[in-house]
């Protein structure tokens, strides 16, 4: 029996992803052109490899932040703890400057700011941009990995909460 290719419908989509709890990230990057600083809150954050050791975050092609992540050498990605989700919807807003009046750390290897706090560090390069249709899927070679104290901030269908273990 043949199967006809069949579309899922968007919503139905959106809702499936909402039921996958993850953590949250703020990644940062400057432009390697004009030195323009950039910044977004992610959720879409995974490993991808140990040797070498590579992670990946999407990054949605309509974002502001889209055109220095493109011209970026490194990727600087701060795991959010619980208590920190009002840094999470400020890196998760438009139109402003998400880096004046914040005290942020400087990452070591990179250079990049770092959320001062978060349970771990991740300093990259920029190993490769692949297509990943709306967004782009941006591939860090680890240079350094740091992690802090706390409890993980968590997000799970469109809400914030944390982690219980059990
Ligand atoms: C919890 C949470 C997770 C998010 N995850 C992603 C993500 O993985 N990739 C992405 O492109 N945008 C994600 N966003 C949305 C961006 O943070 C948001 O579009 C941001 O405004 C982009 O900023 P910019 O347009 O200034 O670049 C997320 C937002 C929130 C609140």
């Amino acid at each position: 029996m043949t199967h006809a290719p069949r579309t899922v419908d968007a919503a139905a989509f959106r809702e499936a992803m909402a039921r996958f709890a993850s953590g949250v990230t703020v990644v940062t990057a400057r432009s390697a052109r004009d030195g323009r600083l950039a910044g977004f809150t992610a959720s879409a954050f995974s490993s991808l490899s140990l040797d070498p050791p590579l992670v990946l975050v999407c990054l949605d092609r309509r974002a502001d932040s889209y055109r220095v992540f493109s011209e970026a050498e490194a990727m600087a990605v701060s795991v959010l703890a619980h208590g920190q989700h009002d840094l999470a919807l400020h890196f998760a807003s438009k139109g402003i400057d998400k880096f004046s009046g914040r005290a942020l750390e400087r990452g070591e290897a990179t250079g990049l700011p770092l959320i001062p706090g978060a349970l771990a560090h991740i300093e990259c390069a920029m190993h490769d941009r692949l297509e990943g249709g709306d967004h782009v899927i941006l591939v860090g070679r680890v240079l350094r990995a740091a992690v802090g104290e706390g409890e993980p901030l968590v997000h799970y269908n469109r809400a914030f909460g944390r982690f219980v273990r059990g």
